[in-house]
């Protein structure tokens, strides 16, 4: 790569001819693309930008993860050579849905798009996106697969059936009336999206839903059909997680002003923990019961309670990495020092628990009500005491 003080300078020297075709006036369209690894389809995207958008005022902000593959540096190459392409780095962060929202914020442009940056949304459509709003009757226009015309390109059978499900449970439980509010390409104006931004959950991928189902007064939406094409490079980065991604979603949007849908998780897998130490329990009290005979019964007993003790915390830990905190999710050494942590977080839980369950049944004498007692302030405990030692938050 060249150094950037050469390209500065390159640039600076660009034939004049540049200043014809682009106006330096401030963007009127600022198209918002997140990115992760996909520097080969980056200059692709650009070029096909400046070709669908012609005289319209625009600006492209990629908002990349500090991607591996170098798609940040990629993007910040061709910003030297053109000022309407514009990059937000984001260092040890993921997520599409936070993205968006950044990258949107980083622009003043009254109307906003957002769409891949991998050639899978059709740009061509963005003018007609655009000039729909600009009509005024309409706060937000989905890009839609759906709606005649529309199509899925080569998507397979079930991812197509799975995205009609989620259609339909979309609909019914934020009362949001889109054809296709999993598309992840739309375009709306900056009022209808500052009146959405103190409820969004910016959990996942989902943002036009998340957008949609936050805004304080129903928007008024219109959609422009296109075929979902194939990607140009590299692969999509949406795994088997996207669907429980999309449950937290669904959940943060019906009780997350109740409690907060990172601790629902967290109990979630909390619940899973009691089910793995069961089954452990039993599987090695019984093998040692088995080889050694009853005799000794309590000793086994014991042992066979720390081994499920160790197991279901590290499972638990281990969950919790990838379901509750996939977005800051512990990895090499520091995921070794994040089980240790919770280790000792959920030790200290363990005994506040027996002592609270305890305290209860001697006044009251209520077996089960103490007993659960005593679970949920460890829950709570473990909960906040390991959001602050083992999934802190990085400076
Ligand atoms: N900054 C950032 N951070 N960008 C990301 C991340 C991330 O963690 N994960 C993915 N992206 C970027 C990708 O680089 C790509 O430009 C875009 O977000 C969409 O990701 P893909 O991996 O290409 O998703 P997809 O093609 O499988 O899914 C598409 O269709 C879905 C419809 O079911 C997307 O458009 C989804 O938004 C859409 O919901
Ligand atoms: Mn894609």
């Amino acid at each position: 790569m060249e150094p950037f003080a050469d390209r500065l300078t390159k640039a600076a020297e660009a034939p004049a001819d540049r200043e014809k075709t682009a106006s330096r006036l401030p963007a009127e369209l600022a198209i918002v693309v997140p990115t992760f690894n996909e520097s080969r389809n980056v200059p692709l995207l650009v070029e096909a930008l400046r070709t669908a958008l012609g005289d319209i005022r625009w600006e492209v902000v990629f908002v990349d993860d500090n991607s591996p593959d170098g798609t940040a540096h990629r993007a910040r190459a061709l910003a030297l050579e053109d000022y309407r392409v514009r990059v937000v780095h984001r260092f040890d962060r993921r997520g599409l849905a936070s993205a968006c929202v950044e990258g949107i914020l980083a622009t003043s442009a009254p109307y906003v798009a957002v769409m891949d940056g991998d050639m899978q949304h059709d740009e061509t459509i963005l003018r007609d996106m655009l000039a729909r709003l600009r009509r005024g009757d309409v706060d937000l226009v989905v890009g839609s697969r759906y709606v005649e015309g529309g199509g899925m390109g080569d998507w397979t059978r079930q991812r197509i059936a799975m995205s009609r499900f989620a259609t339909t449970l979309a609909n019914t439980l934020t009362k949001t009336a889109i054809g296709d509010p999993m598309s992840g390409f739309f375009m709306l104006t900056r009022e209808a999206f500052m009146g959405s931004l103190p409820g969004l959950s910016s959990v996942g991928f989902k943002i036009l839903l998340d957008i949609a189902a936050s805004s304080p007064t129903p928007l008024r939406v219109a959609e422009v059909p296109f075929t979902f094409r194939t990607r140009q490079h590299g692969e999509s980065k949406l795994d088997g997680l996207v669907l429980w991604e999309y449950l937290q979603l669904l959940l943060d949007k019906m009780i997350g002003h109740v409690v907060p849908i990172r601790f629902v998780s967290f109990a979630l897998v909390g619940g899973s923990g009691v089910v793995v130490h069961f089954l452990v329990l039993t599987v090695v009290l019984q093998t040692l019961l088995a080889l050694f005979g009853a005799a000794d019964e309590d000793r086994w007993f014991a042992i066979a309670q720390g081994v499920a003790t160790l197991v279901a915390t590290s499972s638990n830990f281990f969950l919790n990495n990838i379901l509750t905190y996939n977005d800051q999710r512990l990895k090499g050494q520091r995921l070794w020092w994040g089980w240790l942590t919770f280790n000792i977080v959920c030790g200290i839980g363990l005994f506040a628990n027996v002592g609270i369950a305890r305290w209860l049944y001697q006044r009251h004498n209520y077996l089960v009500l103490s007993a659960l007692a005593g679970v949920a302030v460890t829950t709570v405990w473990n909960y906040s005491m390991s959001s602050l030692f083992t999934w802190r938050k990085r400076r």
